[in-house]
């Protein structure tokens, strides 16, 4: 008897077979569906296939027949019929281990079908080292884990918008939290701002922490306080590239930055904000006019300097997920801040050689490190992606535009989850940049749901598709409530029509 609990075998391989595919008869329809997980045993060896295709076919009752012709043959029972399903070969079990599969499956071989226990111990690993991300596709008994020891390569998630990547990171996340992980997230839409917030964020609450600085826009202004802490720099401890970095003055504008360097060297004490705009006023007409649009912008965001630099050890922690909500600054300050945070985190790493492991998300990597940019950040997540497992650090990459990631970063990512992608041109990049992405597994990308994903690389045994769970803490704090916000402007726009019938409905309301 095999796993599939009965006796016998649902089907045997037949015709044509690869490597990557077989086709197997089956003598009752019934007995299989379409998505279904089977394997076809060859001796020992198991190879698990999932079902892609079920058809019926006749060789006796071909196309070319009338209607009469047919009708004889049926009345006369002599109609012959066969049903055969196609599966794609998924791995093979060969002892305790599960591989891609590589043999020829010869035909005549049974195929039964995939029990939860076959499919479960093949997929999953021990506890200490797994992190439950939710099921397999069409199997929602069998529980799909990925390995924590896959993510010393870096993980990158892709897909299209909307298709599930947020949630995906939070779920790790979770996840990673449990084990322990010290976790930084760079956050530019406050996509994870609500973390602590609800019932089950009270259950992370104690190990999260949420930095924020003035500008930012996030959907939490009411409980900010609360939820979030102030990410704050002192003016005084920054150095002249840095000052230009915060301006947004590129690298290699070097007028600009030796104007900047000018003002620094003469400011007085305190040497503070103030100070250095006093010294751009002691500044010779040509200079000053230069820099006078720089100037107003350092103005504009004047309320992120205080009295202190936030310090390292407020966001990095044994076992503390802190999220850097960028959101309200434009790319240049996000790229400034998220530098500052990951130098800093890096250098300690690289002097203590080691030490806790650090998980680094990258939301809209993108934007933090296109192709061939040469700006601090996108440097060091460069040097993270090369070098950053040396010390412990890890980077998680999320996008939807692989397309425009840079080639270096997305090919250090050994693992993938891969969510909804119908761009050719960004499926195209992650098929260079994944080596063990099949050809036949790209073809799956238009058509996953929300949610669903292709997980590859070192974090699995083999390719397999995955329903994530949802996240289990609260989304969103970026985004826009584009149904509330309508529901106000509704309501604006009747008390415009008619104020006193407005008035009415209220006092009805009430
Ligand atoms: N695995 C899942 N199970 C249930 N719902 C999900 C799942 N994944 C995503 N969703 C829902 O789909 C919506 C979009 O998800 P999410 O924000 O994670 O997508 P995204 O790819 O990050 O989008 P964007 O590109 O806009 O950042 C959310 O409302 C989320 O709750
Ligand atoms: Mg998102």
């Amino acid at each position: 008897m095999q796993e599939s609990g009965s006796d016998k075998p649902i089907g045997y391989t037949v015709g044509e077979n690869s490597s990557d595919r077989f086709t197997f008869v089956v003598s009752d329809i019934s007995e299989v569906s379409k998505w279904e997980y089977i394997f076809a045993a060859i001796g020992k060896r198991k190879v698990i296939g999932r079902i892609e295709k079920v058809v019926s076919r006749s060789d006796l009752l071909n196309q070319d027949m009338d209607f009469t012709s047919v009708k004889k043959y049926v009345d006369t029972d002599l109609a012959d019929h066969v049903f055969l399903c196609q599966a794609k070969s998924l791995g093979s079990v060969e002892g305790d281990s599960l591989m891609l599969s590589r043999k020829i499956i010869p035909p005549g071989s049974p195929v039964w079908r995939a029990s939860q226990d076959l499919l479960e111990s093949h997929l999953s690993y021990p506890e200490e080292r797994s992190l439950y991300i939710g099921h397999l596709v069409d199997r929602n008994d069998v529980r799909l884990s990925v390995d924590i020891n896959g993510l010393k390569r870096h993980l990158a998630i892709l897909a299209q918008t909307g298709a599930g990547k947020s949630n995906a990171a939070a779920v790790l996340m979770e996840e990673l939290l449990k084990k322990g992980a010290s976790i930084i997230v760079l956050d530019p839409h406050a996509d994870y701002a609500l973390m602590r917030t609800g019932k089950s964020g009270a259950r992370y609450a104690s190990d999260i922490r949420i930095f924020r600085t003035p500008l930012s826009s996030g959907r939490y202004n009411s409980q900010t306080g609360t939820i979030s802490s102030l990410f704050t720099l002192r003016f005084q401890d920054l150095e002249p590239d840095e000052i230009s970095d915060i301006m947004g003055i590129k690298e290699d504008w070097s007028t600009l930055r030796r104007i900047v360097a000018d003002i620094h060297n003469n400011m007085k004490p305190p040497r503070d904000l103030a100070a250095f705009l006093s010294a751009h006023k002691e500044l010779n007409g040509e200079d000053s006019s230069k820099i006078s649009g720089r100037i107003r912008i350092l103005m504009k965001i004047s309320n992120i300097f205080s009295d202190s630099t936030t310090p390292m050890d407020e966001y990095l922690s044994p076992g503390q997920l802190s999220i850097l909500d960028l959101s309200g600054m434009d790319q240049a300050l996000s790229n400034y801040f998220a530098h500052r945070v990951l130098n800093t985190i890096y250098e300690s790493k690289v002097e203590a050689n080691e030490g806790f492991p650090v998980f680094v998300f990258v939301e809209e990597a993108h934007n933090f490190v296109p192709p061939g940019s040469r700006t601090l950040i996108a440097q060091m997540l460069r040097k993270i992606a090369s070098e950053g497992r040396k010390f412990g650090m890890f980077l998680v990459v999320i996008s939807q535009r692989p397309g425009k990631l840079d080639q270096d970063v997305l090919s250090q990512c050994n693992s993938a989850i891969i969510l909804r992608i119908t761009n050719p041109l960004d499926q195209k990049a992650i098929m260079e940049s994944s080596e063990s992405l099949s050809e036949s597994m790209l073809q799956d990308l238009p058509s996953l749901n929300i949610g669903e994903a292709v997980l590859t690389g070192e974090f699995v045994r083999i390719p397999v598709i995955a329903a994530i769970r949802k996240r289990e803490t609260a989304e969103g704090g970026g985004d826009v409530d584009l149904i509330s916000l309508l529901r106000e402007a509704r309501k604006i726009r009747d008390q415009r029509k008619n104020p006193s019938g407005f008035k009415k409905s209220l006092k009805e309301g009430w």
